[in-house]
């Protein structure tokens, strides 16, 4: 495994113990509304502090996009790290158990190492480019699964912004009279590294951010797996709007999202 992938477990490993040691104790937290419906926690700022910590001791001169203290490190690399230190806040803060730290890293633009860790469950997902994708030290790949009839899909509901909630029910209306059934478990991270692993058949959602996806995006591509940006010429990670899924699978999705992707109104996330 690269030396990079080791430094991205052990910062995941890091935001999780934090996460743990407050899990029982959520109604005493200190809790702020960034925006409307986004809440930030003293867990999502510990979290990402002790990742970062393990980040900085071995590479203080990579980049680093983080939710909670965004942009920082070195401007002039592009060796960038991207972090969401705790991915299902909502979840977090209701004691709904779905949520995990994510932690990926970039270089020149291509993610090199994404690790998804859901720290109650003890389950480590695990990409380094060209090395395939892991649960637990086992390989994991996308399910095989080419009937959409029979697939189960997760998605995210809009819940901050709704500029394109009429698009999204659209689409949703659209896939799920045709298959098995659609999750929507709060955590992109978590729902993409079940694709990964082949628990869920694909996955959409609209107006995510880079740290929500970046690590799942690998997991779904070295399990064998692909991402498409609904959005025409920018990339998943940076369209935010994205579909997964095994490649057959992923075709019919996107076929039958395209009438909808045009209305989508709002710049890409940045
Ligand atoms: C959120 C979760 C959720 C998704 C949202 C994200 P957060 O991240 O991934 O599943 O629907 O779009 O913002 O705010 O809990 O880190
Ligand atoms: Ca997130
Ligand atoms: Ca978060």
């Amino acid at each position: 495994m690269q030396p990079i992938t080791n430094i991205a477990i052990r910062a995941a490993r890091r935001g999780g113990e934090v996460i743990l040691r407050q899990v029982d104790r959520v109604e005493h937290l200190r809790v702020q509304e960034k925006a409307r419906h986004d809440f930030v926690s003293e867990v999502d700022r510990g979290a990402e502090q002790a990742i970062l910590e393990v980040i900085r001791s071995v590479y203080p001169d990579h980049a680093i996009l983080a939710e909670e203290s965004g942009r920082g490190g070195a401007t002039e690399t592009d060796l960038r790290w991207i972090i969401d230190p705790l991915d299902g806040t909502t979840n977090f803060l209701h004691g709904l158990p779905i949520f995990a730290v994510s932690v990926a890293f970039e270089a020149r633009g291509v993610l090199e190492a994404g690790v998804v860790l859901d720290p109650l469950r003890g389950e480590l997902f695990v990409a380094s480019r060209g090395e395939g994708a892991l649960l637990n030290d086992r390989r994991i790949r996308v399910a095989k699964r080419t009937n959409l009839d029979e697939a189960l899909l997760g998605t995210g509901f809009p819940f901050r912004d709704f500029g394109n909630l009429d698009a999204y029910l659209d689409m949703f209306r659209t896939l799920l009279p045709r298959v098995s059934g659609i999750r929507r478990g709060g955590s992109a991270a978590l729902d993409l590294a079940y694709v990964a692993a082949g628990r869920l058949d694909g996955f959409f959602e609209l107006g995510l951010n880079p740290w929500d996806t970046a690590a799942g995006l690998l997991l779904i591509q070295e399990a064998g797996g692909l991402t498409e940006s609904l959005r025409e010429g920018v990339s998943p990670l940076l369209s935010g709007d994205l579909v997964s899924g095994n490649p057959k699978l992923l075709s019919e999705l996107r076929d039958l999202l395209a009438p909808w992707c045009r209305a989508l109104s709002g710049p890409p996330v940045d």
